[in-house]
């Protein structure tokens, strides 16, 4: 097996315009190999130059024939193009049917022209994520054009295409139910429809139901362009691309000023990488199994199990707290012989008590001891000294404690309140905590709380 190349020798045949290496990138982002993302942070200051087509359609509306001579118009007019095709269903096929499909490319034959498909191995954050590291890449490469094609127009298409800068939705007269076959999540991204085999019979009768359905879903703002072609002879892919220079050209300001793409790449990636890092954590895809079960049996509903999901990730043992009838006694074991150390003694004259806290591993041990009017003495008479209770952090006292009311928990007191070291403090009764005081406490207690 051939060596891998590095990341440095990629980034030199990038300079180089070397398709060799483009080709190799792009394998990296298919396979979600991390050198991919490492490549992507050299090259991506030379992005942003080229503009994006994606063109979505059902299977037979002659998508490929369009893209191939919309390619071949470019590149005779000088400029760089390249292909993407996207197969989201080629996690089955191993993208063998686009293979096949791209070597019929005439434009492939033109210097300037590189046709690439996606597969679907390996992406996290699904196949648009993957598109859009691979159009950084072609546009880093140096393409000026660079024209997304999917296979079908089911939801993941549309999702991959509303990558692009401008999306066109290609439509042929007598497919089935015609306009009714459209999908709404179509109708909002599309920038403009084609009419392709337009020298059909029905062509005139697509393009009227078009506009009809345009009226009642445009709001007037947007003048969506409807352009017939007969792309297998080449009729109307000039006055296209004419379009697209145009809606290209209108958009400018909306590129370059506040680009909504990247905004919701960014915040697209940052879910993706908590999601990520939240399911990686200790026992949390059996817990997300146990909750599921839960809404299956319709003892949660879907928004309850994803709180409760979140609730027992935040939470945390902050420390176990014992009663004594004297701190000082039961600091001969803890502190003495034990050789933790005192690191807090508070009095809390709300609760009553004086308290003395002992760091332990990431936790600690919490000694109470009776000082002024509180519950203490009479929890001392009733059960002796020992387990008070044990205390959770959670990083909102509010929202656990709506939580908790929701789901019948007997609570002690209604509000939460400053308890040792100013945190925001509440218990819950032991008879909802199998018997034993849970406190449960705020870290970064805020002002505002009330
Ligand atoms: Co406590």
């Amino acid at each position: 097996m051939r060596r891998q190349p590095s990341v440095e020798e990629i980034v030199g045949g990038f300079d180089r315009g070397d398709v060799r290496a483009l080709a190799r990138a792009l394998t990296w982002i298919d396979d979600g190999d991390p050198s991919g993302r490492r490549l992507l942070g050299r090259v991506f200051p030379r992005t942003g130059r080229a503009r994006i087509v994606g063109i979505t359609g059902s299977p037979g509306s002659g998508k490929s024939t369009l893209v191939d001579a919309m390619a071949l118009r470019l590149a005779q007019a000088g400029r760089r193009v390249a292909v993407v095709a996207v197969d989201p269903s080629s996690a089955f096929s191993g993208g063998a049917i686009l293979g096949d499909r791209i070597r019929m490319f005439a434009s492939t034959q033109l210097p300037g022209v590189f046709v690439r498909s996606m597969a679907t191995r390996g992406h996290v954050g699904g196949l648009s994520r993957a598109t859009e590291d691979a159009c950084d890449l072609l546009d880093a490469f140096g393409f000026d054009e660079i024209i997304i094609e999917t296979v079908g127009v089911g939801q993941d298409e549309i999702e991959v295409v509303s990558v692009a800068h401008l999306c066109l939705v290609v439509l042929v007269p007598f497919m089935g139910d015609d306009i009714q076959a459209i999908k709404a999540g179509i109708m909002e991204i599309a920038d403009a429809y084609v009419v392709n085999k337009a020298d059909r019979d029905g062509a005139d009768r697509l393009e009227a139901q078009l506009r009809g359905m345009l009226s009642l879903y445009d709001d007037g703002a947007r003048d969506i362009p409807i352009q017939r072609t007969v792309a297998t002879r080449g009729d109307g892919v000039d006055e296209l691309l004419a379009t697209l220079a145009r809606l290209w050209a209108e958009r400018k300001d909306e590129r370059t000023g506040r680009d909504e793409r990247l905004r919701r790449r960014v915040e697209g990636l940052l879910r993706d990488r908590l999601f990520e890092e939240w399911i990686a954590g200790p026992g949390a895809a059996t817990r997300v199994d146990s909750a599921l079960e839960r809404v299956r049996s319709r003892e949660l509903d879907p928004h309850g199990a994803v709180d409760a999901l979140l609730a027992s990730t935040a939470a945390s043992l902050d420390h176990v707290a014992i009663a004594t009838r004297s701190a000082e006694e039961a600091l001969a074991f803890w502190r003495d012989a034990l050789g933790l150390a005192v690191s807090h003694v508070e009095s809390v004259p709300s609760e009553g008590v004086r308290t003395t806290f002992l760091p332990l591993g990431s936790t600690h041990v919490e000694l109470l001891e009776a000082e002024g009017e509180g519950p203490l003495p009479a929890f001392l008479a009733r059960r002796g000294p020992g387990l008070h209770h044990v205390c959770v952090a959670v990083s909102d006292i509010h929202a656990a404690l709506e939580r908790l009311r929701g789901l019948g928990m007997k609570l002690v007191g209604e509000a939460p309140r400053r308890g040792a070291h100013g945190k925001l403090v509440a218990f819950v009764h032991p008879s909802s905590a199998g018997g034993v005081l849970v406190e449960l406490s705020q870290d970064a207690p805020t002002e505002s709380a009330s």
